[in-house]
């Protein structure tokens, strides 16, 4: 996830109304939320040491200052500029591979958000066809894909050969380029990736999201999947990737800075959810090929390695400790290899058993948690081969392992974790279909059918998003409960723990989460009339057993809530609420179960009057033990 921005203006406003370098940095400032690795800008007019000047830097977040430090010898008074920040996945986070990226001549700058897929093809043609790349990113064949455009048809301007670029594509885009020979133009173009415009009496821009442009203008414009748009001074026009002019949606926006940086939604956390599918389709992108088979491209360790490994530790914290539990149960079942997990703070003091046939797999939102790291360390210490899932590229733990799998879920700002959980779950899903494929343990057929369903996931998650009226309507019913239990079996138990742990970190009020079958071995003391129940009882070969052990806690006057499959009324006859979700194949279900969790906590937290983006005691990262 990265930011974009540009603008165009003309010669008609005054610099101090309208200055391009000051309109880049502030809308920069504005999105650095979706990443600072580096950032970079690119600015077109006359004046300056070239016609079309770039200037880059790779100082996380200091990147922005040092930009604002080194224009010297940018054009005085620039017609066009386009800028980026960044959240590096392809490439590591170092000025080469900041954008803007340019062509062979420094004619023509580009930014991306995105991933190309077929990067690889592209560039190979293009370095055989002379062309010179500098960097490691996938977005750099861009600049030199719509270059060789750009040479073969001149007469079809910039906008053609952006259109003839992207017919070569495949992935997911926002991009913006300009180019020294149309210094007022800037053409933009999108599929998945957002981008949206705005027009004002004698300028026009573009940007990742509202925020970075508020303030210029209140009437916007989406720019739909597979369009492109060229931006001059005060005029926007939008064709289709085959050149035939369309018209894009207008959109009025009134929210105030504050609300536009959350989208519109109340809060971080709010947005982050809402982010959910696509944090979970970004994570499995170009991991799953057509042909049923899964790459890890960032895993540098081989296949003979993986087939070295007999044992598997997980070690992780907080939610991160939940989704690796998630993973306990698809490793086991599908690779046949043994897991144990483990909460960090707890592995690296009890002399773990480890070898050199011992994959530890280290889980981390942030990559910095100060306990996971030293569990990391210790168990490289101790021969084990260490891979890391983590969200942040380059974190300490990225640096420690012997292999990286990264979430793409893009930087998350609540302090509870919500679409990164998810991210994490699909990646550690992903590997555990990775380690049954090294090891043989599935069958082609049954490999594939798997695939399919997660394939599938990211709609099921919207779908399941979709449900937020009625999970506050259940979370209204019981807002005076001071406490609740939340159950579940097999992988619907750290499904349990994660409900407990959102609702007690957002709310402040007593959850616990416990295995449904152990609640009889102590903890069902707990359970009076009145007590508030909420149990994960989707479509798993445990669902008997856990209706029975809800029928448990309901004839000692429990009110239960049960999690359940669209239209299984079998089910919602054990309860007195019941919070609905999409099913898929059982071992995939905590990706989509867990949504309602994490909205029941949300809405009791607001009802509550309660600041979910910053709980109290919490920190977002904790770098101390
Ligand atoms: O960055 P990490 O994933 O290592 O963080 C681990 C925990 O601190 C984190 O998951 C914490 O439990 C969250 N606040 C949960 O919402």
């Amino acid at each position: 996830m990265c930011g974009i921005i540009g603008i165009t203006r003309g010669p008609g406003l005054d610099a101090g109304e309208c200055e391009v370098l000051d309109v880049l940095v502030e809308g920069l400032a504005r999105l650095e939320y979706r990443g600072y690795d580096s950032a970079g800008l690119a600015l077109v007019g006359p004046g300056g040491d070239d016609p079309l000047w770039r200037v880059r830097a790779a100082n996380g977040t200091r990147s922005l200052d040092d930009l604002t430090k080194r224009t010297e010898g940018a054009p005085a008074d620039p017609s066009a500029g386009i800028g980026h920040t960044r959240w590096a996945t392809h490439g590591r986070p170092n000025e080469e591979n900041a954008h803007p990226h340019t062509d062979c001549h420094g004619h023509l700058a580009l930014v991306h958000n995105g991933i190309i897929e077929n990067h690889v093809e592209l560039s190979d043609r293009l370095i055989a066809d002379g062309h010179h790349l500098e960097s490691e990113t996938d977005t750099e064949v861009l600049a030199h894909l719509i270059e060789s455009h750009l040479a073969a048809h001149p007469d079809e301007g910039l906008a053609g050969a952006v259109r003839a670029a992207l017919a070569e594509v495949r992935g997911a885009f926002a991009l913006a380029v300009v180019h020294d020979s149309e210094p007022d133009v800037i053409v933009a173009a999108r599929r998945v990736s957002p981008l949206i415009m705005g027009v004002s009496d004698g300028a026009a821009f573009l940007a990742s999201d509202i925020p970075a442009i508020l303030g210029l203008t209140h009437d916007f414009f989406i720019l739909d999947d597979d369009r492109v748009a060229e931006l001059r001074p005060g005029v926007i026009t939008v064709t289709t990737l085959e050149g035939e002019p369309v018209e894009p949606a207008p959109l009025h926006v009134d929210w105030d800075l504050d609300a536009a940086r959350k989208d519109g939604y109340d809060d971080f956390m709010a947005k982050e959810m809402h982010e959910q599918p696509k944090a979970v389709a970004d994570t499995l992108l170009d991991r799953l090929l057509p042909d049923g088979t899964l790459v890890l491209d960032e895993v540098h360790l081989t296949n003979e390695q993986f087939r070295g490994i007999t044992k598997v530790f997980v070690v992780a914290c907080g939610s991160s400790y939940h989704a690796g539990l998630m993973a306990k149960y698809a490793i086991e079942h599908w690779a046949r290899l043994p897991v144990e997990i483990d909460i960090s703070s707890e592995f690296r003091y009890r002399n773990p058993v480890v070898d050199e046939h011992t994959l530890v797999i280290g889980v981390s939102q942030s990559g910095e948690t100060v306990d996971t790291f030293q569990a990391v360390r210790e168990a490289k210490s101790l021969g084990a081969k260490v891979l890391i899932i983590t969200n942040v590229v380059d974190s300490s733990m990225a640096r420690e392992g012997d292999a990286v799998l990264y979430t793409r879920a893009g930087p998350e700002i609540g302090v509870a974790s919500t679409k990164t959980h998810l991210a994490q779950i699909t990646a550690l899903e992903v590997l555990a279909l990775y380690l049954a494929q090294v090891r043989e343990t599935l069958s082609p057929a049954e490999a594939r059918g798997l695939l399919d369903a997660m394939g599938s996931l990211p709609d099921k998650v919207a779908e399941a998003m979709t449900r937020g009226d009625a999970v506050h309507a259940v979370a209204e019913r019981f807002r005076d409960s001071p406490s609740f239990i939340f159950l579940g079996r097999h992988v619907g138990y750290p499904v349990a723990l994660e409900g407990a742990l959102k609702l007690k970190e957002i709310s402040y009020l007593r959850a616990e989460g416990f295995p449904a079958g152990e609640l009889k071995h102590g903890p069902i003391a707990l359970v009076e009339p009145g007590t508030v129940v909420v149990c994960v009882a989707t479509r798993t070969p445990v669902w008997e057993k856990v209706i029975a052990n809800v029928a448990e806690v309901k004839s000692r006057g429990a009110s239960v809530v049960l999690v359940a499959n669209d239209g299984d009324e079998e089910t919602a006859r054990h309860a007195d609420e019941v919070l609905w979700v999409p099913a898929t194949e059982h071992l995939f279900a905590p990706v989509i179960d867990v949504v309602p969790m994490q909205m029941f906590a949300h809405s009791m937290a607001r009802l509550h009057g309660l600041d979910v983006d910053r709980p109290r005691n919490l920190a977002k990262t904790v770098t101390v033990e």
